[in-house]
């Protein structure tokens, strides 16, 4: 068998236009949705991945506001500014860019941003409600995750889903989310037993360790959906002395052998996650206001 390709650098053009149709009509009701990233510290990989929220937030029709901080800023300079940007009624969403700096605590900042503007769904008000099943704000990674899967089966009910890797920012949301859909679900990590024998119980795999290729063909049950969340840079002494590439956590070119429909790496989760981020920034705006959240995610 040879699987399934998910497109997601197609899919999440489709979701950025019905994001961009939704935005025109909330603008022509004076309603113009924004988006606040923070980073802090000079990292060259994040600045890029900041600078290409802020260009895809201005292409969907959303006002985009950066702040870029020195990596020497203190735990209650980032607070203040997260309180402004609170305040602010310009701004819907807040995406504080991770990891932080370590004198910074991360926890304290997730839970100083408005539960109403946490776009990324990492505060504990949101991450409750996704546990409880009320509606609120979710994790871009699994989101988009979700919104893959069901790209290629839309009912998941009754199948048995195993999510490598326990973080908080993707494997226990995507665990939550698959139970939301009525899947079996294992939540597999570093100390589990026998994971091998685990993963080929999965209809749906999805691996977030963070380990390059670590999930190899003969892990993959036949017709599976493997789901590749891993961005791992390697070295690629073929391409030349010193060349480095891009793997996600699933050996792909032998899984692509067993599984019915994968996602590669890059083009697979990872384009994803910036358009459900703008998503989420549309949901924000509409929650805030009390207006309806426009059904953007499998619109035609
Ligand atoms: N760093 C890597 N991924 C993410 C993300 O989804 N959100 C935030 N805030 N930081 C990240």
């Amino acid at each position: 068998m040879s699987a399934t390709i998910i497109d997601g650098k197609a899919h999440a053009q489709g979701l950025r236009a019905r994001i961009a149709d939704a935005a025109a009509s909330l603008s022509s009701r004076g309603v113009t949705p924004g988006l606040a990233v923070v980073i802090v510290g000079e990292d060259p990989a994040s600045q890029l991945y900041v600078k290409n929220k802020a260009r895809q937030t201005v292409e969907v029709g959303m006002r985009s506001f950066e702040h870029v901080l020195p990596a020497s800023t203190t735990e209650a300079e980032l607070l203040a500014l997260v309180a402004g940007l609170n305040a602010d009624p310009a701004v819907d969403g807040i995406l504080v860019q991770l990891p932080l700096p370590k004198q910074i605590d991360a926890q304290k900042i997730i839970e100083a941003i408005d539960p109403a503007k946490d776009v990324d769904g990492f505060h504990p008000i949101n991450a409750g409600k996704l546990m409880t099943g009320v509606p609120g704000l979710v994790s871009c990674t699994p989101l988009g995750c979700l919104l893959l899967i069901q790209s290629v089966r839309r009912d998941l009910a009754g199948l048995n889903a195993v999510v490598v890797g326990r973080s908080n920012i993707v494997g226990k949301p995507m665990a939550q989310l698959l139970i939301a859909q009525s899947c079996t679900v294992t939540v597999a990590h570093s100390r589990t037993r026998e994971l091998p024998g685990v993963c080929r119980e999965a209809d749906i795999l999805v691996a977030a360790v963070g380990r390059p290729e670590m999930v190899r063909g003969d892990w993959v049950k036949p017709g599976a959906i493997v789901i590749d969340v891993g961005i791992n840079r390697v070295p690629n002494p073929a391409a030349g002395e010193g060349k480095t590439k891009v793997v996600g956590d699933v050996a792909y070119g032998e899984a692509a052998q067993v599984a019915s429909a994968i996602t590669p790496v890059p083009g697979g989760v990872g384009p994803m996650t910036i358009a459900c981020l703008l998503r989420n920034t549309l949901e924000a705006a509409c929650l805030r206001r009390g207006l309806p959240m426009p059904a953007v995610d499998f619109a035609a």
